[in-house]
This record gives C-alpha cells, sequence and structure tokens, in this order.
C-alpha cells in the first residue's frame, strides 16, 4: 500500500483524510475514466445502433460483467442503481410492493443506517394504503456491534418474509454474515445485504454469503458519486418488476398492463449514470490491482493501531465494535465519543488540527434510537498510513488534556 497515496490526487497535499465511510478519494484511473466519457465519443448505451452508442454499450456490459466477477454472482443479477439508498428502496418497491401480503413481517434494525430502515417504514405506509398491515420486526445489535444473531433467530416467525442486515456496520465496524444462521433460515425468506461499507474493503462472494439481494455504494468504492449495485439472486427475478419504469424497463404492453422486459434492465430505468458507471468499472480495477486480501489487512492493520492509540486516551470511550472483541479485527471503522467535548466540537477542532473526520450520528435514524449518542467516527482505506494513524492519536491525547 506504500504506493496507493500516489493515485490520488486530491491527497497530495493537505489534511488526513479518515472519511472514507462516508466516501473515498477517487484514484487517477476513476478520474480519467470519467474525464475520457465527457470528452471522447459520449453517447447513450443501449439505444442507437450508431457506433460511439454500441461502444459505450458494450462498455456498460463490460463493466457489468466484471462487477459480476468481483461478487461471485452472474452478469443479469447485476442492476446498476444511483447508489445503496436506491439500491434498498428498489428491492422495496420491485419485490417489498408486489410480494408482500397482510401480516406479513420484515426483520431490520434500527440501528442501521437510515438508507437500511426507511425504505421499509415507507414500504409499510405504502402497503398500508392498499390494505395490507405489514409489520417491521427490530432485531438487536451485540456490545461488537454485528446483528444479534440470537435475536433474529428467536424472532423469526412463519410470517418473516425478508431479513434485511448491515454487512459491516458503518458506525461499529463489525461483520454481519449471519453464518451461525446458515441452514436454520427458510430459503423462502429473503435476505438482503446492505455492503455499502463492505464493498471494496472485504472480498465479496455474495452467493456465498447466501444473499437473495444486496446493495453497494460505488462512491465508497473509489468511484463516483450517484452509482451504486443493487444484486438479485436469479431466482428471485420472477419476483421483480420495475420499480422505476421507462427506457429499458417494458417490453410491451397487453391487456393487463406492462410486460416487463428482462433482468437486469428490468430494474434500470432511465439512461444510465454513465459517467459513474464507467468509474466503477476503473475503481474496481484499482482495488483488484492491491487485492482484496491486502486491503483488508492493511484496514485491519490500521484499525488495531487506532484501537492501540485511543486506548492510551484517558476517559475515551468506545462505541461497539473492533475495540471490544476479544480478537484482533477490524475493518476500517473505529467511532468513539470523549466526556467533556460534544463529538461536533472535537470533529471541529481536530479539522483544524489537519484531521478530517465525521462526526454526529452517522445517518442513524435517531428518533428510533435514542441510545446513539452522537459520535467521532474515524474511516481508513488504502491511502491511510500508520504515520497518519499515529498522529491522528497522538492529536486526539492532546485535545483529551486539554479538554480535562
Ligand atoms: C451502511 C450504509 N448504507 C447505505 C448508505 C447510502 O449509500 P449511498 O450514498 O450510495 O446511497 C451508506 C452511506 O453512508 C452507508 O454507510
Amino acid at each position: 500500500m506504500s504506493n496507493a497515496r500516489g493515485m490520488f490526487p486530491a491527497l497530495h497535499d493537505g489534511p488526513v483524510y479518515l472519511d472514507s465511510a462516508s466516501t473515498t478519494q477517487k484514484p487517477l484511473p476513476v478520474i480519467e475514466a470519467v474525464t475520457r466519457y465527457l470528452s471522447w465519443q459520449t453517447a447513450n448505451a443501449g439505444r442507437a445502433t450508431h457506433s460511439w452508442a454500441s461502444g459505450v454499450t458494450r462498455e456498460l456490459e463490460r463493466v457489468r460483467e466484471r462487477t459480476a466477477g468481483f461478487l461471485g454472482v452472474r452478469a443479469d443479477e447485476v442492476v446498476f442503481t444511483g447508489g445503496a439508498t436506491a439500491g434498498l428502496n428498489a428491492v422495496a418497491l420491485s419485490w417489498g410492493l408486489a410480494n408482500l401480503r397482510d401480516g406479513d413481517e420484515i426483520l431490520y434494525s434500527p440501528r442501521d443506517h437510515a438508507s437500511n430502515v426507511y425504505p421499509w417504514l415507507r414500504l409499510r405506509q405504502m402497503l398500508a394504503a392498499f390494505g395490507r398491515a405489514i409489520r417491521l420486526v427490530p432485531y438487536r445489535v451485540t456490545a461488537l456491534g454485528e446483528a444479534d444473531t440470537a435475536d433474529i433467530a428467536a424472532k423469526i416467525t412463519a410470517r418473516t418474509r425478508l431479513i434485511t442486515v448491515t454487512h459491516l456496520h458503518h458506525v461499529f465496524g463489525a461483520l454481519t454474515t449471519l453464518e451461525e444462521l446458515r441452514g436454520r433460515i427458510d430459503p423462502e425468506i429473503a435476505l438482503c445485504f446492505d455492503c455499502s461499507q463492505s464493498g471494496g474493503h472485504l472480498r465479496l462472494d455474495l452467493t456465498e454469503l447466501g444473499a437473495d439481494f444486496a446493495v453497494l455504494s460505488a462512491h465508497k468504492m473509489f468511484a463516483t458519486p450517484g452509482t451504486g449495485v443493487l444484486y438479485c439472486r436469479s431466482d428471485r427475478h420472477d419476483e421483480l418488476s420495475p420499480f422505476l419504469p421507462g427506457g429499458n424497463t417494458a417490453v410491451a404492453e397487453d391487456d393487463s398492463g406492462l410486460l416487463s422486459g428482462d433482468m437486469p434492465h428490468r430494474l434500470e430505468g432511465g439512461t444510465h449514470n454513465l459517467p459513474g458507471i464507467l468509474a466503477l468499472g476503473a475503481a474496481l480495477e484499482v482495488l483488484d490491482g492491491f487485492g482484496l486480501a491486502a486491503i483488508t489487512d492493511h484496514n485491519r492493520a490500521l484499525t488495531q493501531r487506532l484501537i492501540t492509540g485511543l486506548r492510551r486516551v484517558r476517559d475515551l470511550e468506545f462505541l461497539p465494535g473492533p475495540a471490544h472483541a476479544p480478537c484482533e479485527t477490524g475493518y476500517g471503522i473505529v467511532s468513539f465519543t470523549l466526556p467533556g467535548i460534544t463529538a461536533t466540537d472535537l470533529g471541529f477542532v481536530l479539522n483544524e488540527l489537519g484531521f478530517l473526520v465525521r462526526t454526529g450520528a452517522h445517518c442513524v435514524p435517531s428518533d428510533r434510537t435514542p441510545t446513539d449518542a452522537d459520535s467521532v467516527r474515524v474511516s481508513t482505506h488504502i491511502y491511510t498510513t500508520v504515520e497518519d494513524i499515529d498522529r491522528f492519536t497522538e492529536c486526539v491525547a492532546t485535545i483529551a488534556t486539554e479538554v480535562r
């Protein structure tokens, strides 16, 4: 990873960027992919037959193939979306609206990102308008920040239709795979994984994970904002209808209404975010170039160093996550509070001293989780160095002394 930073022009000078869980910096190949599309043979994909259009259509499908390979799935299971939020809403609208019946249940965590909470609340509201009352059943999070699988197991009923989990939690930095429940969950129950934070940090094999649906956020994987991936397992395809009907999504109209087109285009209404998708292709190449195993190791080592450094700061309190784990784990996300100074103020001071971190409630819906106070979140990636972490923890220690 020693040469990684050179690839990211925004990091050549300036503060230490410790907010990669919000969005990552962009490497040169991504910047070049966007510039190339905007300045050379700009055309729409999947429409005209002229050479520029067919060129970009081929490129788009190549990125789809590459994404499928990256996720261990088939290309027709990869839907391009506007981001992870759009992907989760697509599951709610394309699958939930058509398939959920009165009395059906969804298991979810109120301590997840709003993007994995609000789509289900909205779905419940929409179904209620059609006279179908579904239940949203909350499950707990452990002290380590993982989904509590014992609680999930206890809450599964004959009416459970979907369990939605965050693969790598955006505040706690803890991994949930539901492995403990493998073989014990009825395959009829759909499993939905929010992989926004694990994408680009861990080798993902969605088939191995047993996901029916999964979402990724391209801008957290070195690509650009406004692009994401929705994985829909092929044996769910018959259950999906267009959530964004328009160009691409339907093949014809008959007496009963629209006839849905084939996957994945059925869920890709409108013009694709072409620069974003091409950026994703370049980003995957960068990630594969470094190797996911090496990236995981790098972030784990940084997480451990961060925890060790922050443990020396008197009174500092870690949120659930790898700091509480019995073994050396971590995926590049650590959150904490420092008594005597609000997270927001601490964030401002750190910014003044040259460190960019995320502060606040981190998009966890606060009305549903009053126990989650504001905190400081530090998040790393391949361009983060051991020196960055050491300077950061020394700085927090100095601030803590002054606050006392
Ligand atoms: C866990 C999680 N889910 C969903 C999202 C939303 O992603 P997007 O910006 O691609 O909609 C985020 C972004 O912070 C996230 O951390």
